[in-house]
Parts: structure tokens; sequence; C-alpha cells
């Protein structure tokens, strides 16, 4: 386990990038973190480690946004995924293998994470701009 604290949405998005250089390319990262946590922002800094400049924000009513850079990325946002159907509707039981999954939303799809994922949990600091970011299931630098 390894806890980061981010002072800035900078930060949180440079956290991302070095989780980025820690990825092999068929991972499921599992996002925690409530509204404003900052999960875009860590999944913006993360894109941007694999060479994908633009583009990224919450698939709040697609679900599932894809990128292509390093590896091909799929960023989905379970906030409205509530049942087994709603998730096989969403595609990720076929993305899975193909790419690096970014799942916003995570406590929505607990019992359908893979036991390997990469967990990340961003919850609030001392103050509004402070972060605690806490990644289980990776070796970051
Ligand atoms: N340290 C920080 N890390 C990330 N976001 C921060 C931080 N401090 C303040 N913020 C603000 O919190 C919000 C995070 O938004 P976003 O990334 O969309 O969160 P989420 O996807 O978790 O709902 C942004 O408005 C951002 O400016
Ligand atoms: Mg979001």
């Amino acid at each position: 386990m390894t806890k980061l604290i981010s002072y800035s949405p900078e930060e949180t998005e440079k956290i991302g990038e070095r989780v980025a250089a820690a990825l092999k390319g068929t991972e499921v990262i599992a996002l925690f973190g409530g509204l404003g946590m900052g999960k875009t922002a860590f999944t913006r800094g993360l894109a941007k480690g694999l060479g994908i400049s633009d583009g990224v924000s919450s698939p709040t009513f697609s679900l599932v946004n894809e990128y292509r850079g390093k590896f091909n990325v799929y960023h989905f946002d379970m906030y409205r995924v509530t049942t087994w159907e709603d998730l096989y509707s969403t595609g990720f039981f076929d993305y899975l293998d193909n790419g690096v999954l970014v799942i916003e939303w995570s406590e929505n799809i607990e019992g359908a994470l893979p036991e390997d994922c990469v967990r990340i949990t961003i919850s609030p600091g001392e103050n509004e701009q402070q972060r605690i970011i806490e990644t289980e299931g990776l070796d970051i630098r």
C-alpha cells in the first residue's frame, strides 16, 4: 500500500502519471472516493502518462470512454450502474484483458472486480485542496 498526499488537482494528475508509468497494459484500476474527490483528475493524469493528451472527462452518460495511447484505456463511470445487467451493458467484461480499465465509482461494482485489481482510494485531507490517495496492488515510484 502506498499512501500519497495531494495538495492540488495538478498533483493528483501527477500521481496518475506515476501510476501510468507502472502499468503493463491490462490492469483493472478501481477508483474509490465520492463526488469531487478527483477521480477524473487522476484519470486525466494516468491517460497523459500513456500519451493521451485530451478528451478525458467523466463518462457519466456514455458509461465508458475509450482512449488510444501506449495502451487502450477504457474509462468507466459506474455511478448509475447498480445491477449485473447494467454492468454487462457497459461492455465491462468484453474489455477485460484488452487494455487498461479505469473505473470511477467502483463501490458500485465491488462484486465484479477482479481479485488482482489495483485499488485506489481518494479521501478528503485536512482542507479543500488536500486529498489522501492510497494505492493497493501496484508498486509505484
Ligand atoms: N488535490 C486535489 N486533487 C484533485 N482535485 C482537487 C484537489 N483539490 C481540489 N480539487 C477539485 O476537486 C474537483 C475534482 O473533480 P473530479 O476530478 O471531477 O472529481 P470526481 O471525478 O472524483 O468527481 C475539481 O473541481 C478539482 O479542482
Ligand atoms: Mg468523475
